[in-house]
């Protein structure tokens, strides 16, 4: 069964009920992310230090954003917000990147998809090194 394409059919709706609820990512930056990435609590990258993003932006959006949701090291999964869905979260991402430089678009369904993918990798890798 190809896992790939029943990820893709299940974030479509999930765009369209994004942009119909729409969470500015802005605004969840500031309620969620800015708690460490403001100051950089636990040596998160900061809020605008281009220095710090760089490299990060390098890695390119659908990975960077996969590895943010699965979690990593210091940052929580999904920044500690469970409920969150992968459409706000990879949106404040952008934003975040946006800030320091980047020119990352709101994730669109083929983006979405893309990131879907490289989670599935993120957490087979993960669990291959336990
Ligand atoms: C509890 C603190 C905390 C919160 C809240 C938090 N982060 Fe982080 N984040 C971190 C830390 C610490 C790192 C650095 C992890 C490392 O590389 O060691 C990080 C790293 C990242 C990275 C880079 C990941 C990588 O692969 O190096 C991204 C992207 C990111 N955070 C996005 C977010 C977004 C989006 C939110 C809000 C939805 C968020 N974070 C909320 C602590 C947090």
């Amino acid at each position: 069964m190809p896992f790939a394409a029943l990820l893709l059919f299940a974030a479509v709706p999930a765009v369209v009920h994004a942009q119909a609820a729409a969470t500015p990512a802005s605004k969840l930056y500031t309620e969620v992310c800015s708690a460490c990435h403001a100051t950089g609590v636990a040596n998160a990258p900061k809020f605008g230090d281009r220095a710090a993003w760089a490299p990060l932006i390098k890695e390119g959006q659908a990975v960077l954003t996969a590895h943010a949701w699965v979690g990593v090291r210091g940052m929580p999964a999904k920044g500690g917000r469970p409920d969150l869905s992968l459409e706000a979260f990879s949106g404040a991402v952008a934003h975040m990147a946006r800030a320091a430089g980047g020119d990352w678009k709101e994730p669109d369904a083929a983006m979405l998809a893309r990131i879907r993918a490289e989670e599935a990798k993120r957490i087979a890798a993960l669990k291959a090194k336990k």
